[in-house]
């Protein structure tokens, strides 16, 4: 683990070494060199600002990222302005993330005429792609660094070479079959935290992007995965996030000890100390019987279940390539509830998607009045570049797409606060996560389910699961008193 390693006793005088992660060591000490005689003997503390948008996966990049540079002497600021160091971690998913980033360039780059000294590092899913980086290096001259998602682990290696040789550095890997283990991360919150077990997709979603930023299916082994999600546990964890674009297609690569993801959970579920297991995302495909079962029965595993619909019409998602008919999906829907009667279930809905017809709506809105979702992320379709459906012809014309959506999330919404209201009047565990930061006095926190609750209190429950009874529900969450 990365906490047994001694940095300061690496021998600089020699040349890096080849294998990773020994080779990263080295530029972290290389790196901490530098910025000693950058900014500390001038009597200046080297600020980092940290950006990161969209998902979970890019929130553990990010983590990783500052856990690196943190060693090398950097310190974390919440202020853009006036920091040393940029980095900012992108997402590309849909157009409205990758077009913010543009903006935010242009931002950066006044920062930068004020303090010409600043480095801006550009990373994450949308430097992937190659226009990204052709226009990055045309117009945005003034960015040091640019890195992808393959090689996030040598931030410090690049920095370097920008540091020595004054030049714009890019590095991007169109894929990797290497998974780095052993690199320091620096949790955004010391209770709860997410763990990859695996990067990368090999669905090819019609409408998706990530395959082609984020690579083919790559599993962790199942020692480091434990051995990281124990040593989090001994720093105070309570809550971890198994991290994969597919979790149920975890393991599938490996060659050696080969354990599906349904007994990854059992081993996770038997972690000392470990409170909360949740995990992110499941494609129905390849939800196992088995599966279900473990859920069931490890006592740690949350009974809440994040299971992408996209489509209720089975034309559609055989047009999404989603291997999974409208039938198909209910049947599991209703497999997930015999075996746990309260299960709360979660979906993400693409509305808009080339060819959908008003028929084919109606079917999405029969799948939703059928499951009755307790929460739902709806998008308007976005073309991707590169993906299938940005060639398909019949694009959806954005009135009618606009249309659909603000019925589905009408119906959403209203099924949502009847499915909260259930639990009023009930006590239930909340792991508390935060000061509440609309009402004084209040914190936040989360069920088992996942559902926000709101209740008096203060900064010493963070982190603790207490007993809130909820007194009341809100839609898509709850305000409750803690009971002792
Ligand atoms: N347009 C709209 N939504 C998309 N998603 C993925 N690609 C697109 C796209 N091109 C949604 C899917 C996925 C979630 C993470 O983002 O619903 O499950
Ligand atoms: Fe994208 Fe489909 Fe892979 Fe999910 S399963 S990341 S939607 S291609």
């Amino acid at each position: 683990m990365f906490n047994e390693i001694d940095i300061d006793s690496i021998d600089l005088s020699l040349p890096a070494p080849e294998e990773e992660p020994n080779r990263q060591y080295y530029y972290m000490k290389l790196l901490k060199k530098l910025v000693k005689e950058k900014y500390y003997d001038k009597g200046k503390t080297p600020l980092v600002y940290n950006l990161v948008v969209g998902c979970q996966m890019n929130a553990k990049d990010s983590e990783k990222i500052l856990g690196i540079l943190l060693q090398c002497g950097f310190v974390e600021t919440d202020a853009e302005d006036g920091a040393d160091l940029v980095v900012y971690n992108t997402c590309t998913i849909r157009e409205n993330a990758n077009l913010k980033v543009y903006g935010r360039l242009g931002y950066l780059n006044s920062l930068k005429r004020v303090n010409p000294d600043m480095l801006i590092a550009m990373a994450g899913c949308m430097m992937q792609e190659k226009h990204v980086v052709d226009t990055i290096k045309k117009k945005y001259r003034f960015v040091d660094v640019v890195f992808g998602t393959h090689n996030i682990y040598k931030v410090a290696e690049l920095l370097c070479e920008r540091l020595t040789t004054g030049n714009m550095v890019i590095d991007i890997l169109e894929d990797t079959k290497q998974i780095v283990e052993n690199l320091p991360a620096q949790l955004k919150f010391p209770f709860k935290c997410g763990v990859n077990i695996m990067y990368g997709c090999n669905n090819f979603c019609t409408f998706c992007i990530v395959p082609y930023v984020r690579g083919r299916e790559k599993s962790r082994n199942v020692d480091d995965i434990i051995k990281e999600i124990e040593m989090h546990v001994a720093d105070g964890v309570v809550e971890v996030m198994l991290l994969g674009q597919n979790v149920n297609s975890y393991g599938n690569d490996l060659k050696e000890n080969h354990i599906s993801f349904a007994d990854l959970i059992r081993r996770v579920n038997e972690i000392e100390g470990l409170k909360r297991i949740r995990f992110m995302t499941s494609h129905p495909k390849d939800l196992s019987d088995d599966l279900i079962q473990a859920m069931k029965e490890c006592d740690k595993v949350c009974k809440y279940l994040h299971l992408p619909l996209q489509s209720g019409s089975s034309a559609m998602l055989k047009r999404m390539n989603r291997h999974y008919t409208k039938e198909q999906y209910l049947t599991l829907v209703d497999k997930l509830r015999a075996a746990m009667p309260d299960i709360t279930l979660s979906t993400d809905i693409i509305v808009g998607f080339p060819g959908e017809t008003e028929e084919d709506f109606l079917e999405t809105m029969d799948v939703v009045e059928k499951v009755r979702y307790d929460s739902a992320f709806t998008f308007i379709y976005s073309k991707r570049t590169g993906t299938p459906a940005a060639s398909f012809e019949d694009q959806v014309p954005m009135r009618i797409v606009k249309d659909r959506f603000d019925r589905l999330l009408n119906r959403i919404q209203t099924i949502a606060a009847e499915k909260t209201g259930v639990l009023v009047g009930r006590c239930e565990e909340v792991l508390v996560e935060e000061l509440n930061d609309h009402i004084d006095g209040y914190v936040t926190g989360r069920l088992d389910n996942n559902t926000l609750v709101h209740f008096p209190g203060t900064a010493d429950l963070i982190g603790k699961i207490v007993n809130v009874k909820l007194n009341e529900a809100k839609g898509f969450y709850y305000l409750g008193e803690c009971v002792k």
